[in-house]
C-alpha cells in the first residue's frame, strides 16, 4: 500500500505570460527544488514532474508505518513553502494545491524514478488535487483514517471525480495536531487495562526499588507491535502521577524516519524539562535553556559545563559556548550531570518509546547513564519491538537492567477485552475477532474500529454494540501499513516466498511450499529458518512425523497482507499450482483434500473472473466440490456436505440453467440435484434453515425448467425439514402440495412425500394419520420399494399405532422395521428403527427400551445424524430415568452435551427432569427457561414432556399447586399408555392428595 501525493502550482500561467521567461524558469526550478527537499525530508520519493505538477510516493520500494501521515505532513509543508516562496519572489498569487490518496498501486520492482508506480491511486491523486482550492490539501478517506491521529481534518464533502462513477468523500487536512503517530486517541475505544497486572506490578516495584534504594535502573519492555507496551507505560504514568512523592517525569519518542536526527528522544526529554517548545524562536529557546540550567543546576560552577552540552544536544545557543568540538564522552558527561542533578532532588523517570528506531547514540547514552550514575534514583523505561534485539543484541541485559517480554494476551483476557470494547457481542462474532487478532490488543481495537467504520458496530445509548453481521474480517487499513512494513523489511526473494506461502493458507507443509514456489528445497528451507527467526512464521511440528513439520504464519493478518501483495493474476497461477500440487501429493487425485482443492480452484476463479479458461476452472472447482461433499457425507459430516453441495450448486447455477434440461436427473451433474442433496444433508445436520433454503433453490430450478414433478419432490424435502424442525403448519402446506402433484402416476417419490405427510399427521395427532400411514405402506409394498424405504413405512405406521393406543401392535411394526433396516445396512435408518422401538418399549419394558436406544445411538453417532442422535439419547436417558438409574443417565448427558456437542431442546428438557428429580430445582428452572424451539412446538408429545418436567420442578420447589396443574397439563396432552403421561398423572394424584392434607391444616372448615 502506498500514499501518493500530487501537487500542482496555480498562479504560474499568468506569470509565464507577464514575466520574462528567464525569471519564470528560475522560479520554476526553485519550486522543484523546494518540492524535492520537502518531500525528501518526509521520506517520500519524487516520481515525476509533469509540467508544473509534482507527483511523489511514500511506501515504495519499502512501506513503513506512518507513510500516510508523513505524506500529509509533507503536503501541508509544501503548501506553506510554496506560499512563502511566492511571497519572497513578489508573486503572492502563487499557491500550491495538493491531493493525497492512499491505496494499492502496482510497483515495478527495481525501477527508479519515473514509471515506478501505476494504478488507480495515482490517477485518483491527480483528480483529488484538481478538486482542491489553491492552498488546500485534500485527501481521500483512507488517508484521513490513517493520518487522522496526528493531523486535523475537516470534512470537505462529496466530489465528483473524473473517472469515478460514484461521488467520493474528500477530507481537507488542516494542521498537525500531535507528535508522530498521535499520542493517545480519544474515541471511546480505550478499554480498561486487561491481563497485564503482573507486568504493571513489576514495573511499579522496580521503580520503587530504584527510588528507595537510589540505584539507577533500566527496564526494557519488549514486545511486538500493538501488544500494549505504550499502554503499560501510560498506566504506569497514571500511577506515578498519583504518588505523593514528586517525580521528574519525562517521555521521549524515537522517530521511525530518522531525518538524521540523532538523540531525538533525548532532546525531546530535555526540551520538556526546560519548557522549550518546537516553535520557540532561537532567542526564546536560548533564554529558556539558560533559565533552566540556572534552576536545575544548583552549583554555579557546573552551569556552563552542563549548559554548553545541553545546548549542543538541542541545537540551541548557550552563552559562553566557544564552538570547539566536543567528544561524545564529553557530551555524555554533561547530559548525565544534568540528570544527576535532577535526581538529587527527586526521582527521575525517563520513558523512551519506540526504541526499535533509536539511533545507537541514544542507546549508548542510556547505557552510559545506568553505568555511571551512582547513588541516584534514575529509572529508565524503554519500550521497543523485538527488532531492537536484532539491531542491538544485549541491550537491556546486565547490571541494573531487566528485560520484560510482553507476550500476546491470554484467551480469557482477550475475551474480556473484546467484551469491554463491544459489550454483549455474540460468541461467534467474538471468536472471529479474537481469531483475527491473536492476542494483540491493537489488532482487536483496530478490528473493532473498522467495524465502526462499516457501521456494523454502532453506539447505542453510549455503548458500542454489534448491529450487523461481521462477515469476513479483512485487515483494517490502519494495520495494513504496519504489517506491510514488516514484510517489506524482508529480502525481495524471501518476500515472494512469503507471498507463495500466503496462498497456501495459515498453516502449510514445507513440501507444498517447495512445489508451489518452484524453488529448490535448500533455498526454501534456508528462507523458512530465517522467517522463523524473524517471527514471521512459526514451526508446528507434526507429532506423528516430525520431519514433516509444518509452518504457520505468526499472525493471520500478516498472511492476509502478504497475500494482498500478489497481483490478481499471480494469485490465480499460484492457486492453480497449489490445487495441482495437492492432487498429485495426495492419493486418489487428492481425494482426502478435495475441499481444499476446491477452495483453491474457486480462489483462482475469482481472482481473474473473465479469463478464457474460466469455464474449465469452474468445472474443476465443481468436480472437486462434489467429491468433497460426497466424501463428507460418507464420513458422517453432513453439515460440511451441505456446504460443499451448495457451493457446487451455486457455481453451476451460473452456467447450466441455459444449457437446457438435464438428462440424467439423478446424477449430481446439475444444480437442481446438487441443491436437493445440499438440502438433505443440511436437514441431516439439523440445520433446517439452510435445508429449506437449499430445497427452495432446487424447487426454483426445476420450475424454471418446467419439471413440476421433480419440483414437487424438492417441496417434500423442505416439508420434511420443516416437520423435524417442529414447524408443522408450513410443513403440512408443502407436503400436501407435493403429494397432490406426485399422486398422479405414483412412484417412490410419491411414497416418500406421503410418508412425510403421514408422519407429520401422526405427530400432530390428526385424524388423517390412520389413513395416510396405511396408504403410504400399501403403496410402498405395491411398488416393491427397497428395504430401506419399506422400513421407514413400517416405522411410521408403528408410530401411529402406538399413538392410537395399540402399542404392542406398534412394537411389532417397529421390530419388522428394524429388521428391514438392518438388511439395508444404512446406519441412519437402523438408528431410526431402533429409536422408535425404544420409544415403543419404554412403557412396557424400560430395560429393553434402554438397550434399543443405546444401539440406536451407536448407529446414529456413526452416521453423524445429530438430530436423531439427540432423540436416541433422549430416549435412552428417559428409559434410564424410568429405571431409576440416575447416574447412568447423567453419564449419557455428559457425553451428549460434552464430546458429542449436541445442543438439543429435548436433551435439555430431560436434563432438567433429572435435576428436578435430584431436587436441584434452580438448575432445572434455568434449563427450562433456556428452551427455545421446543416451547413453540405444536407437537403434543413435546408439550406433554415439558409439562412433566415442569411438574417435577415445581415439586422440587415444594410448590404443590403448580406441580398439580403442570401434571394435569401433561396428562391432558399425553396419550393413554404413555409412560410419561402416567407418571405425570401419578404425580398429579399424589400432589392433589398432599394438597388436600395441607389444605385441611391451613383452612380448617
Ligand atoms: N492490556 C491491555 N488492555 C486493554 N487495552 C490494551 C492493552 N494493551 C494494549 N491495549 C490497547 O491496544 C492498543 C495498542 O497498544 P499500544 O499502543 O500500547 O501498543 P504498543 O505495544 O505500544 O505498540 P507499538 O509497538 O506499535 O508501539 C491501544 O489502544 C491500547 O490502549
Ligand atoms: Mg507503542
Amino acid at each position: 500500500m502506498c500514499s501518493v501525493l500530487f501537487c500542482d502550482v496555480v498562479g504560474f500561467t499568468p506569470l509565464s505570460e507577464a514575466q520574462d521567461p528567464e525569471a519564470v524558469r528560475e522560479l520554476l526550478s526553485r519550486y522543484f527544488g523546494v518540492a524535492r527537499t520537502v518531500i525528501g525530508r518526509y521520506g517520500g520519493v519524487v516520481e515525476k514532474f509533469i509540467g508544473d505538477a509534482v507527483m511523489a510516493v511514500w511506501g515504495t520500494p519499502v512501506a513503513s508505518e506512518g507513510d500516510a501521515e508523513r505524506t500529509v505532513r509533507a503536503a501541508l509543508d509544501l503548501v506553506s513553502a510554496v506560499a512563502a516562496m511566492g511571497a519572497e519572489a513578489g508573486v503572492p498569487e502563487l499557491a500550491a494545491r495538493v491531493g493525497v490518496v492512499t491505496g494499492e498501486v502496482a510497483v515495478t520492482l527495481g525501477a527508479v524514478g519515473e514509471g515506478m508506480v501505476a494504478g488507480d491511486a495515482v490517477n485518483t491523486a491527480a483528480r483529488v488535487q484538481s478538486a482542491a482550492e489553491p492552498g488546500q490539501v485534500l485527501t481521500d478517506a483512507a488517508t484521513q483514517r490513517l493520518a487522522g491521529t496526528a493531523v486535523g481534518f475537516a470534512d470537505a464533502g462529496e466530489h465528483r471525480l473524473k473517472g469515478k462513477a460514484e461521488p467520493v468523500r474528500l477530507w481537507r487536512a488542516t494542521r498537525v495536531l500531535s507528535a508522530v503517530g498521535g499520542v493517545q486517541r480519544v474515541d471511546g475505544l480505550e478499554v480498561p487495562l486487561t491481563g497485564r497486572d503482573a507486568e504493571l506490578r513489576t514495573i511499579r516495584e522496580l521503580f520503587h526499588a530504584a527510588a528507595d534504594r537510589r540505584v539507577p535502573r533500566l527496564v526494557l519492555v519488549s514486545g511486538p507491535a500493538g501488544v500494549g507496551k505504550s499502554r503499560l507505560g501510560w498506566e504506569f504514568e497514571k500511577y506515578a502521577d498519583g504518588l505523593v512523592e514528586d517525580i521528574w517525569w519525562h517521555r521521549g519518542r524515537c522517530l521511525s524516519y530518522g531525518e538524521g536526527v540523532v538523540f531525538w528522544a533525548l532532546a525531546e526529554i530535555v526540551r520538556q524539562r526546560l519548557g522549550i517548545a518546537e516553535e520557540d524562536s532561537a532567542e526564546g529557546a536560548a533564554g529558556k535553556l539558560a533559565a533552566g540550567v540556572d534552576r536545575f543546576v544548583a552549583d554555579p560552577g557546573e552551569r556552563a559545563y552542563v549548559g554548553v552540552r545541553l545546548g549542543r544536544l538541542l541545537g540551541v545557543a548557550f552563552g559562553g559556548d566557544g564552538g570547539a568540538a566536543l567528544s561524545r564522552e564529553e557530551l555524555f558527561a554533561g547530559w548525565r550531570l544534568f540528570f544527576e542533578r535532577l535526581a538529587a532532588v527527586q526521582p527521575v523517570v525517563l520513558l523512551i518509546e519506540d526504541a526499535q528506531y533509536a539511533d545507537t547514540g541514544l542507546l549508548d547514552f542510556l547505557d552510559h547513564l545506568i553505568d555511571w550514575s551512582r547513588d541516584l534514583p534514575v529509572y529508565v523505561l524503554v519500550f521497543a519491538r523485538p527488532e531492537l534485539g536484532q539491531a542491538r543484541s544485549g541491550f537491556g541485559a546486565g547490571r541494573n537492567r531487566i528485560t520484560l517480554t510482553l507476550d500476546p494476551l491470554d484467551p480469557t483476557s482477550v475475551d474480556q477485552l473484546v467484551d469491554a470494547l463491544v459489550p454483549g457481542m455474540p460468541v461467534a462474532a467474538r471468536a472471529a475477532i479474537s481469531g483475527q487478532a491473536q492476542g494483540v490488543p491493537l489488532f482487536m481495537v483496530e478490528t473493532v474500529r473498522s467495524l465502526i467504520d462499516r457501521d456494523i458496530v454502532q453506539p447505542v445509548e453510549g455503548v458500542y454494540q454489534l448491529t450487523g453481521d461481521i462477515g469476513e474480517l479483512a485487515v483494517p487499513d490502519s494495520l495494513h501499513a504496519l504489517l506491510a512494513a514488516r514484510l517489506d523489511a524482508l529480502d525481495p526473494d524471501v518476500r515472494r516466498l512469503v507471498a507463495d506461502a500466503a496462498v497456501l493458507g495459515t498453516t502449510f507443509p514445507v513440501e507444498a511450499l517447495i512445489a508451489v514456489s518452484g524453488r529448490d528445497e535448500d533455498a526454501v528451507r534456508t528462507a523458512l529458518t530465517d522467517l522463523v527467526r524473524r517471527e514471521v512464521l512459526s514451526v508446528s511440528a507434526d507429532p506423528l512425523s516430525p520431519e514433516r513439520g509444518s509452518y504457520q504464519f505468526a499472525q493471520e493478518m500478516l498472511r492476509q497482507v502478504a497475500y494482498d501483495t500478489l497481483s490478481r493474476r499471480d494469485r490465480k497461477t499460484r492457486h492453480l499450482a497449489v490445487a495441482a500440487h495437492l492432487r498429485t501429493a495426495f492419493a486418489g487425485d487428492g481425494e482426502e483434500m478435495a475441499d481444499v482443492i476446491a477452495r483453491h480452484y474457486l480462489d483462482a476463479l475469482h481472482a481473474v473472473p473473465n479469463d478464457p479458461d474460466t469455464a474449465q476452472i469452474r468445472g474443476q472447482a465443481i468436480t472437486a466440490l462434489i467429491r468433497a461433499a460426497e466424501r463428507a457425507q460418507r464420513t458422517g459430516a453432513p453439515a460440511q456436505a451441505a456446504t460443499s453441495y451448495a457451493a457446487a450448486a451455486a457455481e453451476l447455477t451460473l452456467t447450466d440453467i441455459a444449457a437446457g434440461p438435464p438428462d440424467a436427473a439423478d446424477e449430481p451433474s446439475h444444480a437442481g440435484m446438487l441443491w436437493e442433496r445440499a438440502a438433505q444433508s443440511a436437514a441431516a445436520a439439523a440445520d433446517f434453515t439452510a435445508a429449506v433454503r437449499h430445497a427452495d433453490h432446487a424447487h426454483d430450478y426445476y420450475r424454471k425448467l418446467g419439471q413440476d414433478r421433480t419440483a414437487a419432490r424438492t417441496q417434500a424435502v423442505a416439508g420434511r425439514a420443516l416437520r423435524i424442525w417442529g414447524r408443522h403448519g408450513e410443513a403440512r402446506e408443502r407436503l400436501t402440495a407435493a403429494v397432490k402433484v406426485l399422486r398422479a402416476d405414483p412412484d417412490t417419490d410419491t411414497v416418500r412425500a406421503l410418508e412425510e405427510l403421514a408422519t407429520l399427521e401422526v405427530f400432530a395427532g390428526s385424524p388423517d394419520a390412520d389413513r395416510l400411514t396405511a396408504e403410504a405402506l400399501i403403496l410402498g409394498q405395491a411398488l416393491g420399494v427397497g428395504s430401506e424405504q419399506l422400513a421407514g413405512l413400517f416405522l411410521t405406521r408403528g408410530i401411529y399405532l402406538c399413538t392410537a393406543g395399540r402399542r404392542p401392535e406398534g412394537v411389532a411394526f417397529f421390530r419388522e422395521g428394524a429388521r428391514l433396516a438392518t438388511q439395508s445396512g444404512d446406519n441412519i435408518i437402523v438408528g431410526r428403527a431402533l429409536l422408535n422401538l425404544s420409544d415403543g418399549l419404554a412403557s412396557m419394558d424400560p430395560a429393553a427400551a434402554a438397550e434399543a436406544a443405546r444401539t440406536a445411538a451407536t448407529h446414529l453417532r456413526r452416521a453423524g445424524a445429530r438430530d436423531l442422535l439427540a432423540a436416541a439419547i433422549t430416549n435412552l436417558v428417559q428409559a434410564l430415568l424410568l429405571l431409576g438409574d440416575w447416574d447412568a443417565a447423567q453419564a449419557e448427558f455428559d457425553q451428549a452435551l460434552g464430546p458429542d456437542g449436541l445442543a438439543d431442546d429435548y436433551l435439555t428438557t430431560n436434563l432438567g427432569w433429572l435435576m428436578a428429580l435430584r431436587g436441584d430445582a434452580a438448575t432445572a428452572g434455568t434449563l427450562l427457561a433456556d428452551l427455545r424451539d421446543l416451547r413453540a412446538s405444536e407437537d403434543l408429545q413435546d408439550k406433554s414432556l415439558i409439562s412433566v418436567v415442569e411438574a417435577f420442578t415445581a415439586a422440587a420447589r415444594r410448590q404443590p399447586e403448580d406441580a398439580l396443574s403442570h401434571a394435569r397439563g401433561a396428562g391432558l396432552c399425553g396419550r393413554p399408555g404413555d409412560k410419561l403421561r402416567d407418571l405425570a398423572l401419578g404425580l398429579a394424584a399424589g400432589r392433589a392428595r398432599r394438597l388436600r392434607a395441607a389444605g385441611h391444616r391451613r383452612y380448617p372448615s
